[in-house]
């Protein structure tokens, strides 16, 4: 296989970086995909910033394996606690990160007061908040920081649209539209695949008004650029692109969550990548 011709590895904690991977498709549609659901060891945002390192850079060895030829962060809680490690790992590999979309939300916003949603980690995170610093620093924009516990997990669990997770919902956004956001940066990968429930909840609320930020389709352009940089894409007219799953947990959870998020039935695959010390199955022991 010439390198063209190699897969792209796209990874998260579970299903979140599918919000991500459609948009890869539409833009990439040429390219062979992995895609690695870390489920067995989700979710990141409640680990230690060195246990996530660890489990990425194990990721990442994962994929190469596979002859991966560029990988795809996606995950915000990942690309905030380990891409700097994962760039000093494999100098000279194309990666693309996620980050929350600070900036583009920072240029919408009317009011310059700016909800975050995130996991805790991301938005502890050393390099979130120097971002963050600067981008306030620029602009003047309020970023109002909310840490969304539970609420991946709510995904994970298939609970899109459940009474429970629309009550999550509320808990996190209504205090951010009190405080004048008019803007909220989906920032972690999963949350734009309950951005329907999102929607709902702000027109419930008198609200429709408010921006939506997601990155995904950023990313898979900054994916492009690098390929293209690289001589790295795949030729349009090559035999179609394949897409392979595979999982630290149940393959029939990520064929089922392909099927009802995507639409589309590629294998999936069942694998073992060797937990931290000291962790087992996404646990301490
Ligand atoms: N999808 C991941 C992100 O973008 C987070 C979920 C988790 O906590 O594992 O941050």
């Amino acid at each position: 296989m010439t390198l063209p011709d190699a897969p792209v590895g796209i990874f998260d904690s579970g299903v979140g970086g599918l919000s991500v991977l459609r948009h890869i498709q539409a833009q990439l549609p040429h390219e062979h995909l992995l895609y690695l659901a870390d489920t067995g060891f989700a979710p990141y945002g409640d680990k230690p910033e060195p246990v996530v390192v660890e489990r990425v850079l194990a990721i990442g060895d994962f994929l190469l394996a596979q002859g991966a030829k560029a990988l795809v962060v996606a995950c915000n809680t990942a690309t905030v606690a380990a891409v700097r490690e994962l760039r000093t790992a494999h100098p000279g590999l194309p990666i693309v990160g996620v980050e929350p979309g600070l900036k583009p939300a920072a240029s919408l916003s009317r009011t310059g007061k700016v909800g975050v949603l995130a996991t805790e980690r991301t938005l502890n995170g050393a390099k979130f908040l120097q971002l963050r610093d600067q981008i306030h620093l620029d602009s003047g924009a309020e970023f109002l920081l909310q840490p969304c516990v539970g609420l991946a997990d709510q995904i994970e669990f298939g609970e899109l649209d459940s009474t429970a997770t629309g009550a999550m919902l509320q808990r996190f956004i209504h205090p951010l539209l009190a405080q004048g956001a008019d803007t909220l940066v989906l920032g972690c990968t999963h949350y734009p695949l309950v951005r329907a429930s999102i929607e709902r909840l702000l027109n419930d609320a008198g609200r429709s008004d408010v921006m939506l930020v997601d990155t995904g389709d950023a990313v898979a352009r900054q994916l492009a650029r690098l390929l293209a940089a690289g001589g790295l894409l795949r030729a349009a007219h090559a035999s179609p692109a394949l897409l392979s799953g595979y999982t630290s947990a149940s393959a029939t959870a990520l064929g089922a969550a392909f099927r009802s998020l995507l639409g589309i039935e590629p294998p999936v695959h069942e694998v073992t990548i060797a937990a931290p010390n000291g962790w087992s199955n996404g646990r301490q022991i």
